[in-house]
């Protein structure tokens, strides 16, 4: 069974002429507390925040109600994944040595300077108006306020 947000974004893709697929995924060895928390940081506490976000804003801008609809659900699950991803680097933090701490914020911080260079590109103005996509210069104000936020 797909995710909640696969099966309505697939919905919506279709809609829309497109043709979702299934990604490949592949299992991972195990990996050290460290590694972990340091991808958590970067996907988790990073990303999923953005994505939580993002979605809440498409949900308010987006001129299709079915997409405004879609996004505000996929806005609630991206924020209970960045509510988790929080706990687990706090849990995380608190069992590692200095220079493991040091290290998973470097990931996070290594991050969000990715991500802002990322949301610095335009987006078509199409998608900005059907699927309420943040101009760039509106991209920067939320990320600058999510920082400030979460730190
Ligand atoms: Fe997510």
């Amino acid at each position: 069974m797909l995710p909640r947000y696969l099966s309505v974004t697939a919905r919506l893709a279709r809609r829309h002429g497109g043709r979702p697929r299934r990604e490949a995924t592949a299992r991972v060895p195990t990996r050290s507390l460290e590694a972990i928390a340091s991808e958590n940081a970067a996907e988790g506490c990073v990303r999923e925040t953005w994505g939580a976000l993002f979605a809440a804003f498409q949900a308010e801008r987006a001129s299709d109600p079915a997409l405004r609809r879609a996004f505000a659900r996929i806005a609630g699950d991206e924020a209970r994944h960045a509510a988790l991803s929080w706990r687990l680097h706090r849990w995380a933090l608190g069992r590692l040595g200095v220079e493991g701490r040091a290290r998973v914020e470097a990931a996070r911080e290594g991050a969000i300077a990715k991500l802002r260079a990322e949301i610095a590109c335009e987006p078509p103005p199409a998608l900005a108006e059907i699927a309420g996509v943040p101009r760039a210069h509106e991209a920067a104000r939320l990320f600058d306020a999510m920082i400030a936020a979460v730190g």
